[in-house]
């Protein structure tokens, strides 16, 4: 039963994963410490952008030029010490334990829109068919105002639906190869399901379990969209077998490794 909350106090680890692995979206409006965090992105996105509107680069710079940019501004955010510390901040501020937390990365994307940009976004799908870690929370948050054109969808009624799907033959290596595509995709249409965009705010904090359906929605707007995302796991949740219930996903592998602990770095691994 998915469910949306409006959550404005610290939720621990353990009751953050109740809600989420039953479906549960949380939204932090007006998380403490997401406001900085969002200053320091946008900081570095018009640095690179230099006198261009970042929301309207894709009129004016070639696609050469608008790819390097982004290419550009991906690594830099990532690897911002800054933007890293701040996010961290408000995780811990939402109620996430830092001293028992993984991540991937700080993963800024950025969807212009138009045909040509499509492939910017993604389709339907569960973070879990590539991670197949059912303790996989996604944050996601925009750096500039958003509409809902120009945002992220979930599919509700499909959160303990199969979707028959191609994660039985995807590997990360496969993905890097080409031959499979970068995240596993849906093998049969999604139609006649609810698509529910939901629109927040910069310095708002939209939280999900990973093996929610969602996607990118086309953007049918003149101005692109800057979000940014960061993946956890708490290890606690992956020492009791917590998590999201598997419905679909056939990944041959659990991708532990792709999590480092937010503060020394450590990778997880599977519990003993
Ligand atoms: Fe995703």
């Amino acid at each position: 039963m998915s469910s949306v909350h409006i959550v404005h106090d610290p939720v621990d680890d353990h009751r953050r994963g109740e809600l989420l692995f039953d479906g549960a979206l949380l939204i932090f409006p007006r998380l403490p410490g997401l406001g900085a965090f969002r200053d320091r992105v946008a900081d570095l996105i018009r640095e690179r952008f230099g006198d261009i509107d970042p929301e309207t680069a894709h009129d004016s710079l070639g696609s050469d030029e608008l790819d390097a940019a982004i290419a550009d501004l991906r690594v830099a955010v990532g690897k911002d010490p800054a933007a890293r510390e701040l996010v961290l901040t408000a995780l811990a501020n939402s109620g996430v334990d830092l001293e028992d937390t993984y991540w991937d990365r700080v993963n800024l994307r950025l969807f212009p829109p138009g045909s040509a940009h499509a492939r910017r976004g993604t389709g339907w799908h569960r973070d879990t068919w590539g991670s197949n870690i059912a303790a996989q929370t996604n944050w996601w948050t925009p750096i500039f105002p958003i509409t809902v054109e120009r945002t992220i969808s979930f599919a509700p009624d499909l959160w303990q639906e199969p979707v028959a799907n191609s994660s039985a033959d995807w590997s990360p290596a496969a993905a890097r190869q080409k031959t499979v595509p970068m995240i596993p995709e849906p093998v049969e249409a999604i139609r006649d399901t609810a698509d529910m965009p939901v629109v927040v705010q910069p310095g708002d904090m939209l939280c999900f379990s990973a093996a929610q359906l969602h996607r990118t929605v086309p953007n049918r707007t003149p101005l692109a969209r800057f979000s940014v995302e960061v993946r956890t796991v708490s290890g606690a949740d992956v020492r009791a077998g917590r998590g999201a219930p598997n419905v679909d996903s056939d990944t041959p592998e659990i991708h532990y490794r792709w999590f480092r602990h937010v503060v020394d770095g450590e990778r997880l691994t599977a519990p003993e």
